[in-house]
C-alpha cells in the first residue's frame, strides 16, 4: 500500500477483498461471505461501483432458505482455513449455507443504496427485487424468534448477534452443555492471536448448540423452543426495527404500499416492546434471558446501539449522555463492554474493543436524534483509529492498537461513509 489517503485505501481494502459477485470479510480469517458483513459491504462500495454494491445484496439474497432465513455464512468455495465448515452444519442446501442468522442490516442498507444512487432507474429495477425477500426475512424472524408475538426476536446462538463473546451471553451461555461435542480443530488462532478471540470453553458451546440444531434438522419451526439459549438482544432487535422502517420507506417509494404496511406494524409493535429493555441504572437497553424471564446485568454495547432503532428522544439522550461517561475513561469510543465493568477486557473481540460498524449504527441512530456532538465525537474517534491502526477488525478502547483480523472490509466499508459525512 503506497497510497495514504484513507479514501483510496478504503477503495483498496474493498477491492482486495472482492471475490467479484461477493466479498470476504478478509482474507484467512473469514474466507466466504457474511451475512450483516456483506451489507455494509454494499453501502461501502456504493461510494464507487453502485452496480457492484447491488450485486453483493443480490448474491446474499440469492442463498435465502424457503422458509425465509437468510443465513450468516455462505460457503461459496472450498477453503480448509475456517471452522465450522459446511461439513459441520449439515444443511443440505445447493451451495453451501451455515444454518443461523445474523442481524439483519439489509433493509437499512437498501434504502442507503436506494437514496445515494445515480441511477434511480436502475435502482428502482433493483431495489423492487429485493424487496419482497428482505420483506420475507423479516416475517421470518417474527414467526421463528418470537412465536409468542411478544413483539421482539431471540437470538438462539451467540453467533447469530454477531457479538459471539459478549458479557451478555455468560450466564445464558454457561447452561448450554459441552459433553458431545464432537473432536475439532479451530482453525482461527492460525490467523489471530488468541487473546484476541473466543476461549475453547466457548467454543465448545457454540459447537454444542450447532449440532443440537442439526439434530433438529435445522427445522425453523422447532429451534426456537428447543434451544437452551434464547436471548433478546436490544442490538440486534434495533438492527431489525429500523431495518423494517427502512424498508417501509423504500416500499412506500416503490408502491408497494402491502409490505410497506405490514413493515411498518411490526415497527410500531416493537418499538413499545424494546422499551422494557431499558435499564435507569445503566442508562441504556439490557438483554433478556427469555428461558429464565430476566434481564441480564451487562452493560455492552448492544444495549448502546439500540439507539440505531427510532427510539424516544430521551431515550437517546440518555444514551448519548451514557456514551461521554465512557469517553471519560476510554481514548477511543465506543467500547463494546463498559469500562466500569470487571469482565472489561481491552483486547478480547467483544469484550471491550471498539468495533468501527457499531460506531457507524450508534452514530447514525445519535444523529437522527439530533445529539450531533456525540456523533460527531464517534465520528472522529473511528477517524483517528484509522489514522493510528489502519483498517482493523477491531480496536483496543485504551490504546487504539489493532486487533483480530487486518485488511478488514466492513471497516473500510464504514470508512467511506465517514469520508463522505455520513452519520
Ligand atoms: C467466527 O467464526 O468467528 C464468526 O464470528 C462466526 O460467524
Amino acid at each position: 500500500m503506497t497510497t495514504t489517503d484513507p479514501r483510496d485505501h478504503a477503495i483498496a481494502v474493498l477491492k482486495e477483498n472482492d471475490r467479484g459477485t461477493y466479498t470476504v470479510p478478509t482474507k484467512g480469517l473469514y474466507p466466504f461471505q457474511w451475512n450483516w458483513d456483506s451489507c455494509f459491504t454494499a453501502i461501502g462500495q456504493a461510494h464507487f461501483d453502485e452496480n457492484r454494491a447491488w450485486t453483493e445484496m443480490e448474491t446474499l439474497f440469492a442463498h435465502q432458505w424457503a422458509d425465509g432465513m437468510v443465513p450468516h455464512i455462505i460457503f461459496h468455495v472450498y477453503d480448509d482455513g475456517y471452522f465450522p465448515g459446511p461439513d459441520v452444519w449439515r444443511t443440505n442446501r445447493p451451495v453451501k449455507t451455515s444454518g443461523i442468522t445474523q442481524p439483519p442490516v439489509a433493509g437499512f442498507a437498501l434504502k442507503r443504496l436506494y437514496e445515494t444512487s445515480t441511477d434511480k432507474e436502475a435502482a428502482a429495477r433493483r431495489a423492487k427485487t429485493l424487496l419482497a425477500p428482505i420483506h420475507r426475512w423479516h416475517r421470518w424472524f417474527y414467526a421463528c424468534r418470537d412465536p409468542k408475538g411478544e413483539g421482539l426476536v431471540a437470538i438462539i446462538h451467540p453467533w447469530e448477534a454477531g457479538r459471539d463473546n459478549s458479557v451478555d451471553w455468560d450466564e445464558a451461555f454457561a447452561r448450554v452443555p459441552t459433553e458431545g461435542v464432537d473432536p475439532y480443530e479451530r482453525r482461527d488462532l492460525r490467523h489471530a492471536d488468541p487473546s484476541h478471540r473466543p476461549t475453547k470453553e466457548q467454543y465448545d458451546r457454540y459447537l454444542w448448540l450447532v449440532q443440537h440444531f442439526r439434530e433438529l434438522e435445522w427445522d425453523n419451526t422447532r429451534l426456537h423452543d428447543a434451544s437452551p439459549f434464547q436471548v433478546i438482544d436490544p442490538g440486534f432487535n434495533a438492527i431489525l426495527i429500523r431495518s423494517c422502517a427502512d424498508l417501509a420507506d423504500v416500499a412506500d417509494m416503490l408502491g408497494e404500499t402491502a409490505i410497506a404496511d405490514e413493515n411498518r406494524e411490526w415497527v410500531e409493535k416493537s418499538i413499545d416492546a424494546l422499551d422494557t429493555l431499558w435499564s435507569e441504572t445503566h442508562g441504556q437497553y439490557l438483554c433478556h434471558d427469555r428461558v429464565t424471564g430476566d434481564l441480564i446485568d451487562s452493560a455492552s454495547i448492544g444495549g448502546v446501539m439500540a439507539v440505531v432503532a427510532p427510539v424516544p428522544d430521551h431515550r437517546a439522550a440518555s444514551i448519548a449522555r451514557t456514551i461521554e461517561r465512557e469517553a471519560e475513561k476510554a481514548r477511543f469510543i465506543v467500547p463494546s463492554h463498559s469500562l466500569d465493568d470487571p469482565r472489561f477486557d481491552s483486547k478480547r473481540y467483544w469484550r471491550g474493543p471498539v468495533w468501527l460498524v457499531v460506531n457507524y449504527l450508534i452514530a447514525t441512530g445519535l444523529r437522527a436524534a439530533g445529539e450531533d456532538a456525540v456523533a460527531d465525537h464517534i465520528v472522529k474517534s473511528s477517524l483517528d483509529l484509522i489514522a493510528l491502526s489502519g483498517f482493523a477488525e477491531y480496536y483496543d478502547p485504551l490504546d487504539g492498537a489493532p486487533l483480530g483480523g487486518r485488511t478488514f472490509t466492513w471497516t473500510a466499508a464504514v470508512v467511506l461513509e465517514f469520508l463522505a459525512g455520513k452519520p
